[in-house]
């Protein structure tokens, strides 16, 4: 089977700095792009250079630091965004522009104020601008997925005709579902000129919990480039998250024939990064990066995984970072995996101590939710000095 490469275009620093309340600051957002060049991204959009001084200053050191990854600003379609992203990334080993204009009708009649004809004068005009200073342009059609599928056909035929490198096609209020969104990909690429000149990005949004199955909607029909960031953070309820679209990639290797650069034994230390310096807490459930991702509460799950882990784990905790998995002792856990717990700290019970300990575990969940290793340290002491 031939695999394709998914390029994998990270907005944490954007996007992802657009969640209520996070504010990062110029040495954050250098760390953490250090981080995301270890992870091995293709793309990092490294801020928005009009947007404020301080996000410009970020964007160029950035820019200036990290040398393996391509670095991508974002401007609005007008000059003077574009000029400032051309300012910021002069040093960059291989810079971009992104360049964004709405393309639905509410955005273009309500906030944009323009006719759909002067929407595709001016993107054209930008992107023509942008050209100028940039080898690669990458132009979004702002809520594509409530835009009119012929109205979009038409202006992505320009944009390309004016120079654009990539298409980005965002479902920016995350409406889109699956197939709708992946018929979207399948028509632009069976109807509009010369799209096979370039690449055809998603970009989802997950208000309605979508976002990662849109971007895999997506890539079945032609994408071939995800827009993301770490942990799904993002404006309102965030974007679809990396870390689990590239591990969902690797573990399902065996059902599409796609493949990305990311080194994903770095996604453990990237969540736990951006966790720290945007505030946002990872939530204990979450795929992949979640503390309860890789543990396991119920007995007959700890039995089946003290006996082979794939029972009830597909992804290891090493492919991710994690050093190991855990097997929480709570109410459901069972016999195997108290032995096992006991046996790890260090104790070689009899039958009848064990039994005696494992009595008392047992008594103590009810009244505690999470058993620690302090909590068994008293049981055991208790039950030794009990003889
Ligand atoms: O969601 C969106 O439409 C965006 C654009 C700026 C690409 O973030
Ligand atoms: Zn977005």
């Amino acid at each position: 089977m031939t695999q394709t490469q998914i390029k994998i275009f990270d907005t944490t620093l954007r996007d992802g700095e657009q969640s209520p309340g996070v504010n990062l600051n110029k040495l954050e957002k250098v760390e953490l792009a250090k981080q995301l060049e270890r992870f091995g991204v293709d793309i990092m959009e490294a801020g928005f250079p009009a947007s404020s001084q301080g996000d410009f200053n970020a964007v160029k050191q950035i820019a200036e630091t990290v040398k393996n990854v391509s670095v991508i600003g974002l401007a609005r379609a007008v000059k003077s965004d574009i000029d400032a992203c051309a300012e910021a990334l002069k040093n960059a080993a291989d810079p971009r522009l992104h360049i964004f204009i709405a393309t639905s009708p509410i955005h273009m009649e309500y906030k944009l104020q323009k006719t759909p004809e002067e929407v595709i004068e001016t993107a054209v005009e930008m992107v023509k601008y942008g050209k100028k200073k940039f080898n690669h342009v990458e132009w979004s059609a702002e809520d594509a997925s409530r835009t009119d599928l012929d109205f979009l056909a038409k202006i992505i035929e320009k944009v390309i005709d004016a120079g654009a490198t990539v298409i980005n096609l965002p479902d920016t209020v995350g409406y889109t579902m699956p197939t709708e969104y992946g018929h979207m990909f399948r028509y632009l690429k069976e109807n509009v000129p010369n799209i096979e000149k370039v690449d055809l990005s998603c970009h989802c949004h997950d208000d309605l919990g979508m976002a990662l199955a849109n971007s895999f909607a997506a890539i079945e029909n032609g994408a071939t480039q995800v827009e993301g960031t770490i942990n799904g953070i993002g404006e309102r309820a965030g974007n679809a998250a990396l870390e689990e679209f590239g591990v969902a990639l690797n573990i399902r290797n065996d059902y599409y024939p796609f493949y990305t650069n990311l080194t994903l034994n770095e996604i453990k230390r990237t969540s736990d990064l951006a966790s720290k310096f945007t505030g946002m807490t990872v939530p204990a459930n979450k795929a992949v990066v979640g503390r309860n991702a890789f543990a396991h509460e119920s007995g007959i799950h700890q039995d089946g995984v003290l006996k082979n882990a794939q029972t009830y784990e597909i992804i290891t905790p090493e492919l991710v970072g994690v050093q190991s998995n855990n097997l929480v002792l709570g109410k459901h856990s069972g016999r195997h995996a108290f032995t096992d717990k006991i046996k790890q700290l260090g104790y070689d019970l009899s039958e009848e101590k064990l039994k005696e300990a494992f009595k008392a575990f047992k008594q103590l969940t009810d009244r505690k939710r999470e058993v620690t290793d302090d909590d068994l340290f008293s049981i055991l002491t208790d039950i030794q000095t009990d003889t």
